[in-house]
């Protein structure tokens, strides 16, 4: 239930974004598939509070009231080539990282929608495409811990890490989010007019465990193990497979031994 039905509007000057800050939503993707058409493009629903925040494979979305960052942005798709809406939520994994490097952090990209910092999960990202007769919405979700601390990302269940662990210092949410918004909306309007060739060589660089021993589960829970090669033109990822050679992946999730992130680094 939304708890406070009048939100905050945040439009900074020039800004094509509107910012509606709720206290407390279940989950600002829910928000945004209820209301996407009655929305403008680039509406960003943030809510200082998620309840029922969601992740990809039903998993669910944790952060600290007040402290972190929960929001989706809409993105107008209806225009957009089909085969390139998949690129969205990598094109968001890229913005999060170029946002880090402002704060001069290292992040790199777990392929597809996560990023990490040393190793551990900072932020994640759920991407959900909505059609209704006349358009099609993107429904962009990113979740980043800002200034939660390791007391409550220690009950996370993986190796998780905040801006404010990293830095040693509190973040201004307001700032971040702003400079987060402009990258976003960049990274997209180079995607809308010239492809996915100029985001894909910026992910590229920062993609993690190229040439390390994975296993890769896809969306069918089968698992193949071998090593990722590199990032294919499309946004799916190159892998040398040991049982099935050289395959292409286009959906599902990178593990080791079956654990989220690699135990040397917990
Ligand atoms: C994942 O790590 O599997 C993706 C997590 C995505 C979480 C964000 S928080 C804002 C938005 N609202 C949601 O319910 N989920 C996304």
């Amino acid at each position: 239930m939304e708890k406070e039905l009048k939100p905050e509007i945040i439009k900074p000057d020039g800004a094509v974004y509107t910012i509606y800050k709720y206290a407390e939503l279940d989950s600002t993707n829910e928000f945004l598939r209820h209301h996407c058409s009655t929305l403008a493009d680039y509406s960003v629903i943030w809510a200082n509070e998620q309840t029922h925040g969601r992740g990809r494979f039903t998993r669910v979305w944790n952060s600290v009231p007040g402290q972190d960052l929960t929001f989706s942005i809409l993105l107008p798709l209806t225009s957009l080539e089909e085969k390139l809406r998949q690129n969205i939520t990598q094109i968001a994994a890229l913005s999060v990282t170029q946002l880090l490097e402002v704060y001069g952090l290292k992040p790199s990209v777990k392929w597809p929608n996560d990023v990490l910092v040393h190793g551990k999960k900072i932020s994640g990202i759920l991407c959900e495409i909505v059609k209704s007769k006349n358009n099609v919405y993107g429904i962009l979700g990113i979740g980043l811990n800002v200034n939660s601390m390791e007391e409550f990302l220690a009950f996370i269940g993986i190796p998780a890490t905040s801006l404010r662990c990293e830095l040693r210092h509190k973040v201004i949410r307001l700032n971040l989010f702003k400079k987060l918004l402009e990258t976003i909306i960049n990274c997209f309007s180079v995607l809308c007019q010239s492809g996915f060739t100029q985001n894909r060589m910026e992910l590229k660089k920062r993609l993690a465990f190229v040439n390390e021993q994975i296993i890769f589960t896809d969306v069918k829970q089968e698992s193949y193990s071998g090593r990722i090669i590199d990032l294919n033109d499309d946004g799916t990822l190159l892998f040398e497979c040991e049982k099935r050679g050289i395959i292409s992946l286009n959906s599902g999730e990178i593990t080791f031994n079956n654990l989220y992130l690699k135990r040397d680094y917990q």
